[in-house]
């Protein structure tokens, strides 16, 4: 074990994803085989077995819950344009980091689908063995983030250098995803960018970020993002079904209860049910993805 693994849960700096207002912080996948794809994530993706239930079990980084995987046996696979799940993104603390997972990941092998520089963000994608999308990424000081007159952040799609990253970095056994990693964002398919815009930001008020044909890029507290919405495979789809594999709901934790009660309060003028579970409501959106409100 290294020494940051036994440290106490890293300090989250205050300009942090997840020290905003409201972020993601857990995802919860349908699985059709569950032994082989929770462990794909512990030895892939590095997270750790936190808790076991009847129909799954949750995976995390340090004390921290990120991934539940359950299975069904009336699951069907999602098709490609469903609504759901475009990426989950696990946001690494800093550059080593994302270069010592891409080590790992080049030493087992692991088909990469892709490295995006971002100007606030550097990026590398991937799949789980059954297509759900990944992305590990570490985010650039926010100083050196481009904020436009209008509130909106620059972002651009242009190529990582993978084989610097991988030089620079030193090539030291691997123990997992580092201690302070977190979902930093999740990104979606959905049907309809205009209904996207009134959904995360009008009604769940999370500000919007950025644009790009057909996506919109939604944060708290000035963020790039913490949920993207595109309809690059999914424009106009019916909703997605209850039993599918894939996304089958993940949370935003919202820091302070009275801004979820706005938001809770705004679902119900739309008509979205919301249903109260302890400290937990949860919801359906739009497209049929499930959306757990916490405080
Ligand atoms: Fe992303």
């Amino acid at each position: 074990m290294t020494t940051s693994q036994t440290m106490q849960p890293t300090e989250i700096a205050a300009d942090h994803a997840l020290a905003m207002p409201a972020h993601v912080d857990h995802s919860h996948l349908v699985v059709a085989d569950l032994p082989m794809v929770s462990t794909w994530y512990q030895r892939i993706m590095g997270l750790k077995p936190l808790e076991t239930s009847a129909s799954g079990e949750t995976l995390g980084v340090g004390s921290r819950p990120l991934l539940t995987l359950t299975t069904s046996g009336n699951a069907t696979k999602a098709p490609r344009n469903a609504p759901g799940l475009f990426h989950t993104a696990f946001l690494v603390p800093n550059r080593e980091e994302l270069g010592r997972w891409l080590a790992h990941a080049a030493h087992n092998n692991v088909g990469l689908q892709g490295a995006s520089d971002h100007l606030v963000s550097e990026a590398i994608y991937l799949a789980d063995p059954e297509g759900n999308g990944i992305e590990v990424y570490r985010d650039r000081p926010r100083s050196e983030w481009n904020f436009k007159p209008d509130g909106t952040v620059g972002m651009d799609t242009l190529p990582l250098n993978l084989q610097a990253l991988y030089d620079e970095v030193p090539k030291h056994e691997w123990h997992g995803m580092a201690e302070g990693t977190g979902i930093g964002h999740i990104h979606l398919q959905v049907s309809d960018i205009p209904e996207a815009d009134a959904f995360f930001r009008d009604v769940l008020g999370l500000g919007l970020m950025a644009r790009y044909p057909g996506a919109s890029f939604f944060g708290s507290g000035k963020y790039h993002h913490h949920v993207a919405a595109n309809i690059w495979n999914s424009r106009g789809a019916p909703k997605r079904e209850t039993q599918m594999t894939g996304l089958s709901d993940y949370t935003i934790q919202f820091k302070d209860a009275t801004e979820r009660a706005t938001a809770v309060a705004k679902l119900d003028t739309l008509g979205i049910a919301v249903d109260r579970n302890g400290d937990t409501y949860s919801l359906v959106d739009p497209w049929g993805i499930g959306l757990k409100l916490a405080a």
